[in-house]
């Protein structure tokens, strides 16, 4: 089994991108052959400043190998040195409705934010998929606002496969339901762009701010609380250590216990959770070289499995 999974170096990691994509992305790693990369052509869609980009892939690449990515057992690389999948994109590009594209949520979500819809954003989907067949992946580990561009992958590569013969494998998401939509500190999706997010790696005192910050019902203290279900603060405990979060439960279910009390619960539970691997980011920033290294022997691995795949397309379609 193949899996593939990628994530944009536009922003600072948040424990959404962690529990609903990378964690569960590394649990698969243990079951296959696994491809995880930096999606940088991606982040041109939005980013605009060169130094910028080229710092936020190293702090990527960090964030991933700090976060428990093992390099020898996963290829790991920056999507740039796989330009064959932009060579695939285009191809796949004139195969892919324009009404499939326009339906697409995450495209009028962003222009909805105010980003310019230059072609690339609204061809986005078009490179995912291209990202994800180039190496023949079986399934692919996402948070839910991504399964769209899963289904549209599906689409394009059962397009190709009846056109010109079977070549591409037929992707399928993985998503876990239990944290596929992490809410942020206002109950919204937790996102970079709705500036939400508790971030993993950043200032403590920032992420106790936003923690002690995260919007609750106005139960007064001494009530047993109801409506659990919708309190945030627990959601994101849950996902954490679940053993804790029913704790809590109980006990503001009782009444005479606070929100208070649970967003410290919930701060104190996060940094120890992530102690281990601030730590060890801490020690790799000092060994740049060899976070490069790793990229570049991620980038020879995948280059094989890609330039395989491109000789089967570029038959396929009369290339050549
Ligand atoms: P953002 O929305 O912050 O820009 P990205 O689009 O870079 O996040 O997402 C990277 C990965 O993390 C994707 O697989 C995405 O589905 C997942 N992800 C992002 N936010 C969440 C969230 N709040 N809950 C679960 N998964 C998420
Ligand atoms: N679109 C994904 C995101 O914003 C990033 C991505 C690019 C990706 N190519 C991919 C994810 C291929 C999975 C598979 O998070």
């Amino acid at each position: 089994m193949r899996i593939l999974s990628g994530i944009q170096p536009s922003g600072k990691l948040h424990i959404g991108n962690y529990f609903g994509m990378m964690r569960p992305a590394f649990e698969l790693a243990q079951k296959g052959e696994a491809f995880y990369f930096i999606a940088d052509y991606h982040a041109l869609t939005s980013v605009r400043d060169a130094v910028e980009l080229r710092q936020n892939v190293l702090d990527v690449a960090l964030d991933f190998l700090a976060c428990g990515l093992d390099p020898t057992k996963t290829v790991f690389y920056r999507q740039s040195d796989v330009p064959q999948v932009t060579e695939l994109s285009w191809i796949l590009s004139c195969l892919t409705p324009l009404p499939m594209l326009e339906n697409c949520v995450s495209y009028k979500d962003k222009i909805a934010q105010g980003l310019t819809p230059n072609a690339g954003l609204f061809t986005y989907p078009v490179l995912q998929a291209a990202d994800i067949l180039i190496v023949q992946s079986n399934v692919v580990p996402v948070g839910k606002d991504q399964k769209q561009h899963i289904e549209v992958t599906r689409d394009i590569a059962s397009a190709f496969n009846r056109e010109f013969g079977e070549v591409f494998t037929i992707p399928e998401s993985s998503i876990r339901e239990a944290v596929a939509v992490m809410p942020g500190t206002d109950g919204r999706k937790m996102s970079k762009s709705y500036g939400n997010t508790v971030e993993i790696f950043g200032d403590e005192k920032v992420a106790k701010k936003k923690v002690m910050g995260i919007v609750t019902d106005c139960q007064p203290m001494e009530a047993p609380k109801t409506d659990l279900d919708k309190n945030i603060a627990l959601q994101l405990l849950r996902a954490i250590a679940p053993d804790k979060a029913s704790e809590q439960e109980a006990k503001l279910a009782v009444g005479g216990y606070g929100y208070g009390e649970l967003k410290k619960m919930l701060l104190a539970t996060l940094m120890d959770y992530f102690a281990p691997m601030r730590q060890k980011r801490a020690e790799l920033v000092k060994n740049m070289d060899y976070v490069e290294q790793v990229l570049r022997d991620g980038a020879v691995r995948a280059n094989a499995v890609a330039n395989v795949m491109m000789e089967k397309v570029r038959k396929a379609v009369g290339l050549r």
